[in-house]
């Protein structure tokens, strides 16, 4: 009989991490090893996602074809499963935590908001058989699980009668990145955890070696789980503090003409720099906006410091909030005024290729554009709805609307095949290719056109 897997929370990482644990075994035309269930809540976003999983359906948009493939092969073998019924977690080996860990306030000076988190912690530790391994994989504060989830795992044991650590704990990061490798982000890349004893973290171990393609991926082991915790708040803080420092070099290049993307790909070249970020519309998405916010606050709120901030990560986080303004600002300047104005958003999600909205600095750009009386239609070839502002968004475009501005704000793989001269039809828009979205000779067709092109980052007037 296969051990039974439970994945909490379908959201973008638990959904595609409950079909790499069902494909496991099966990369080499073997067998799968475990049996998975994800199991969300009964809300309306939740049931969706447990009925699409249930039909052999990944309940996303993606533009990963083998996730879609290996969606339906786990439905078809009968190994994966979803359900909001708690109660399966009875019967589960091994649960992998996948629930999100929100801040509502993204300001830098609220606190560390627990609540719905452990919840989802509690539902685990009422249920799960002694010897069960916890895995989670959801972004934490550092010391989440040696001072918060420790703690309620061994509450909840002595309240059930089993000994205190009866259950194991491990952390385990995901670095998955929704896009056209989706799946293999997982399965094919290495993979950070730690146990927070050495039975837990010896059984993670055996766990990701049958998930994670170890052979050409080798496991990384920590010490203990707050290095863990610690280890994917810092790369998540580094590459947003990458590009918040990028934002200020960007609007330089704007103001004494040169292309700050040229200047880039220079310093690339250079094997120490290769990783540089660039300059765009702005940071979006679920980690980076709150990710460099959790050392702060964990300083302050579970390890109870006075004396340890965190001032460049906050500055960070407020330069790439405000990055679409910049934006906003050129195009203000471009048309004289927002007010009464048509323009054209085209990118909605918050990368490329992904249809997650969420944080999407898409958004304030939206909500200030209209609040200042321009009238702006939304494009994204991987939406055909706005959830988080209730709005339509047009996911097909074949010519140019009838507007005074476009502005390019996602490098979808769309934009960069669209040919000026047949999508403007005639029409003359000002362009803004806010996020490198277009080639160069895209923006000279578009100024041979006679439209006036900007980009952010770029001080040349094509
Ligand atoms: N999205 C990414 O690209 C990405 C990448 C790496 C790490 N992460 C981290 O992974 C975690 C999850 O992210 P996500 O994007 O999948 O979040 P998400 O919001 O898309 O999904 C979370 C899911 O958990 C469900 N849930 C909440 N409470 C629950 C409970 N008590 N029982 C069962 N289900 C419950 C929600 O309904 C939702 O479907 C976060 O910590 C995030 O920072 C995300």
């Amino acid at each position: 009989m296969k051990e039974l897997i439970c994945i909490q929370g379908l959201g973008f990482v638990g959904a595609a991490m409950a079909v790499a644990c069902a494909r496991a075994g099966t990369r080499h035309n073997g067998e799968p090893v475990f049996d998975v269930v994800g199991l969300d809540l009964a809300s309306e976003t939740g049931l969706e996602r447990v009925r699409k999983i249930n039909s052999g359906e990944f309940p996303f948009g993606t533009t990963d074809l083998n996730l879609i493939q290996q969606t339906k092969a786990a439905h078809l073998a009968g190994n994966l499963k979803a359900t909001t019924d708690n109660e399966i977690l009875r019967q589960a080996a091994i649960v992998v935590v996948d629930v999100h860990f929100d801040i509502g306030d993204l300001t830098g000076e609220g606190h560390l908001k627990f609540g719905p988190f452990l919840n989802a912690i509690e539902t685990i530790a009422q249920r799960v058989k002694p010897g069960c391994l916890v895995v989670v994989e959801t972004t934490v504060p550092p010391g989440t699980c040696a001072k918060v989830i420790r703690p309620v795992l061994d509450r909840c044991s002595l309240e059930r009668g089993l000994p205190v650590d009866s259950i194991l704990l491990a952390h385990a990061y995901e670095r998955v990145m929704p896009g056209e490798h989706y799946l293999a982000s997982i399965t094919d890349f290495w993979r950070v955890f730690a146990g927070h004893t050495p039975a837990s973290g010896d059984a993670c171990e055996k766990f990701l070696s049958q998930v994670v393609n170890v052979a050409d991926f080798p496991l990384m082991r920590l010490s203990n789980t707050t290095a863990s915790e610690t280890s994917k708040v810092l790369e998540n803080s580094y590459r947003a503090l990458n590009i918040a420092f990028m934002d200020e070099w960007g609007r330089f290049a704007e103001r004494v003409g040169i292309d700050m993307f040229e200047v880039i790909n220079a310093i690339r070249k250079r094997p120490t720099h290769n990783n540089m970020k660039q300059p765009g519309f702005g940071v979006g998405g679920y980690c980076l906006t709150k990710d460099p916010l959790f050392a702060d606050l964990a300083a302050k709120d579970i390890f109870n410091f006075t004396d340890v901030e965190f001032p460049l990560s906050r500055i960070a986080v407020k330069i790439n909030q405000d990055m679409p303004l910049h934006s906003l600002g050129k195009i203000r300047k471009a048309l004289d005024t927002l007010a009464n104005k048509r323009m054209l958003l085209a990118g909605i999600s918050y990368r490329q290729d992904v249809a997650d909205t969420r944080y999407s600095p898409s958004q304030p750009f939206y909500e200030i554009a209209t609040h200042e009386g321009a009238s702006v239609i939304c494009h994204d070839p991987l939406l055909s709805h706005w959830d988080d502002l209730n709005l339509p968004v047009e996911s097909a475009m074949d010519t140019c609307p009838d507007v005074e501005a476009v502005i390019f704000a996602v490098p979808h793989k769309e934009y960069k095949t669209l040919v000026p001269a047949i999508w403007l039809a005639g029409k003359t828009p000002y362009i803004l290719d806010a996020n490198d979205c277009l080639t160069g000779d895209q923006r000279a067709q578009f100024a041979a056109c006679g439209c006036r092109v900007e980009s952010v980052g770029r001080g040349i007037l094509e």
